[in-house]
């Protein structure tokens, strides 16, 4: 069988994909739990941020696979390529958990035991703890040059984040000049990133309207839009900024000048200089002040506005902070006491099916809306026909083995913003009458047959029910069409899923080819669009004019918008980079479906593409209807022929490189990618042509091979530092 950690992410299937990313999810549980409680690492740093680059990886394929308790929403994630790194002056460091109230009062008493002496010499001395709510949002830094904000960064892993500045000078709350005089001569204020509930509810409407991206959740959406290489995005998202720390505080001689004594103070110089700080921060002695803050903070925490995902407490006193310490990344001195999951009892009151573009039947449970830590919940996921039988993805019991029935009480949770699920049935109010749920082998919207296909590399059945209908089944036609027009496809601005469903179901477009006929038949129809309701005049020609600006789309775009199974944007490109032109792809996947047998030595090898991609891609075009579509729609649009800028003046410009080992700041693919952009050949196998051999951990027989041959050998850190310069 083979072993999820080794297939790429850009081909694991979905279910694949959610079963690597619960096991990521525990893995990375389990060493944090290693690292920060026991203090004892069980992986490497390179290691960990390994598995974290995985999981964001395959969230970013499947944002719809986001588990609830998910590690990116935690802390960690190593710096991406693309923006300037920036090491922190001092680390930006991650909290510890407390999630009972005998873990705060654990806290609180380490606290005073470790300073017992001092507690005993002075009965005056009181160790005071700040509380304040953890926004659910990404810290930045930003360092401030004798009052003037010069440079902002991301966390990154902690010890060197991403230069974002131009992007956080976008945010109103973050100001470009102190006010008063009394701050350091160099101060790092750090704080949260983060987007209030309102501006997510309208860049989602508006996306909505629009056809752009789903957008996740407010921490997500505010991560993506600060990651953004065009500032002016970012200023659109209305993003805001708590300051509730800071890193290096320094005089004009270097010497460390705190902003106050205290963490309290702190904050409220951060007030005076014209941060926004949070409203709900206190400060007392007593571990019962504390815990009554934080439920005075959860009964609250539906009307905040904004997401938070607990209470932080910090020992006040900042040179008992300092001489308290640190285990490994996280202070001693503060904890993050977090919320449970949120969870409501509701009833299931009907199980619906939806097909996706690739034909997956979906079932979604509708429940009696029901309000869930303030939201209100009226759909749950279901996955699949085993998840409403009680089996999970491995074929292990869930909800303690209880099947879901139309009528049956449940429990729905909800966790920061991911679609709610269903976490257990109330047997006991299971209504006499409820049945079985038939999950149906037809399909809703065609009625074509609907199987579970084999996994040959599972040897199991597929957990997805697929309808076989295709082209013909309406379901599919509508979704392929979504996804040929979505933003990361051909981008066609004004034609987003409302319109594509209204259109279809008026008629006037079944297949991508019509979208471009649209206008030539629109001229001689009778029902013109500029007469339907919500159209006019002026918005018909602007929506032509958008389709008219798409008919020379790149050819990774086109290929990715084809909508062919398991081949995501990544893939698209690879495929674009081998083929060239959209003619080849065509011509040598259509030979290869009809060679008899033999495809897999036609179709050529290609990095980073593996089996279940090739034979994706031959199911697609050995269906004529397919074939079909595609030729139509060829000749409506000219897809670019895919140019490698090549970089001629690069140091590795013409030189033949082989990568092994384990790469742990790229994917191979990614590595091959970069050297052929900066002109060198990258070869499989060490030969006496090869001038450098890329070696990671674990590298073997072309290492040796490479030191017979004297061949010049460095690290991917070397690899790195050389193609900087
Ligand atoms: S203090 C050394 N205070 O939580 C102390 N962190 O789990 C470091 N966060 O990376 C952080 N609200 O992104 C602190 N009021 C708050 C916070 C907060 C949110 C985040 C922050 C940090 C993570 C640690």
């Amino acid at each position: 069988m083979t072993n999820l950690p080794d297939i790429p992410v850009e081909q694991l299937t979905e279910d694949e994909a959610r079963a690597e990313l619960a096991r990521l999810a525990d893995a990375i549980a389990r060493a944090d739990v290693a690292y920060h409680q026991k203090d004892a690492p069980e992986l490497t740093d390179a290691e960990y941020d390994a598995l974290r680059r995985r999981n964001v990886a395959i969230e970013e394929r499947f944002p719809a696979l986001v588990r609830m308790d998910s590690p990116s929403t935690a802390v960690g994630a190593a710096p991406s390529e693309g923006f300037a790194k920036v090491r922190h002056g001092v680390p930006m460091l991650s909290l510890g958990n407390a999630f009972a109230d005998e873990d705060v009062a654990d806290f609180v008493n380490r606290g005073r035991k470790f300073f017992a002496q001092d507690l005993a010499r002075d009965p005056e001395m009181r160790l005071c703890f700040t509380a304040e709510p953890k926004i659910d949002g990404l810290s930045a830094s930003l360092r401030y040059e004798n009052g003037v904000f010069v440079r902002g960064a991301t966390r990154g892993d902690g010890t060197v984040g991403e230069d974002i500045t131009e992007n956080l000078k976008t945010i109103a709350d973050i100001p470009e000049k102190l006010a008063g005089s009394d701050w350091p001569a160099v101060i790092e204020v750090r704080g949260e990133v983060y987007m209030t509930h309102a501006e997510f509810q309208r860049l989602k409407a508006h996306s909505a309207k629009y056809g752009g991206q789903d957008y996740v959740n407010p921490r997500n959406t505010a991560a993506g839009s600060l990651r953004q290489k065009d500032p002016k995005i970012t200023a659109s998202r209305n993003l805001k900024f708590y300051a509730y720390g800071w890193g290096i505080a320094e005089d004009g001689s270097g010497n460390p000048q705190p902003p106050a004594p205290t963490q309290f103070e702190a904050v409220q110089k951060f007030k005076d200089w014209g941060f926004v700080t949070n409203s709900l921060m206190i400060r007392t002695e007593k571990v019962e002040d504390l815990l009554a803050h934080y439920r005075r903070i959860e009964e609250q925490r539906a009307t905040l506005g904004y997401d938070i995902d607990g209470v932080v407490y910090k020992l006040d006193r900042l040179d008992l902070q300092q001489r308290w310490g640190f285990v490994a990344r996280a202070p001693r001195w503060a904890i993050a006491h977090k919320f449970p999951a949120e969870q409501a009892t509701t009833v299931l009151t009907a199980i619906d099916i939806q097909v996706g573009r690739t034909g997956a039947l979906t079932p979604v449970a509708r429940l009696q809306p029901v309000t869930v830590g303030g939201v209100v919940v009226e759909n749950a996921t279901l996955h699949n026909e085993d998840y409403i039988k009680r089996i999970g993805n491995s074929g292990e019991p869930i909800r303690n083995g209880v099947d879901l029935r139309v009528g049956d009480t449940v429990i729905v949770q909800r966790a920061g913003d991911v679609i709610p699920q269903i976490v257990d049935v109330v047997l006991d109010k299971r209504p006499a009458d409820a049945v079985p749920f038939e999950f149906p082998h037809q399909c809703p919207a065609c009625g074509s047959e609907a199987v579970r296909e084999l996994n040959e590399k599972t040897g199991k059945l597929d957990s997805v029910r697929r309808c076989t209908g295709e082209l013909i089944c309406p379901a599919q036609a509508v979704e392929n069409l979504k996804h040929f027009v979505a933003r990361d496809a051909l981008d066609i601005d004004g034609l987003g899923d409302k319109q594509v469903t209204q259109f279809y179901a008026e008629g006037r477009i079944a297949r991508p080819a019509d979208i471009f006929t649209l206008r030539a038949r629109d001229e001689r129809s009778v029902k013109k669009l500029k007469d339907v309701e919500g159209f006019g005049a002026v918005s018909v020609r602007k929506l032509f004019d958008a389709i008219d600006a798409r008919r020379e789309p790149e050819l990774d775009r086109f290929i990715y918008a084809l909508g062919i199974r398991h081949v995501g944007e990544t893939t698209a490109a690879l495929l674009a980079k081998e083929f060239g032109t959209i003619e080849e792809f065509r011509r040598v996947a259509v030979g290869a479906t009809h060679s008899g047998g033999d495809a897999a030595t036609i179709f050529p090898q290609i990095s980073g593409i593996g089996d279940t991609v090739r034979s994706s891609i031959m199911a697609f075009f050995s269906n004529d209807r397919n074939i079909q579509a595609l030729d139509d729609l060829l000749r409506e649009v000219q897809p670019r022929p895919y140019v490698v800028n090549v970089s001629a003046d690069s140091v590795v410009a013409g030189k033949t490189v082989v990568f092994t080992g384990s790469l742990e700041k790229m994917t191979r693919s990614e590595a091959k990618a970069m050297a052929e952009r900066l002109g060198a050949k990258v070869a499989g196998s060490v030969s006496s042509a090869t001038d450098i051999l890329v070696a990671g951990p674990g590298a073997g027989s072309k290492l040796k091979k490479a030191e017979e041959l004297d061949i010049e050998v460095i690290s991917e850190d070397e690899w790195f530092e050389r193609v900087a310069k």
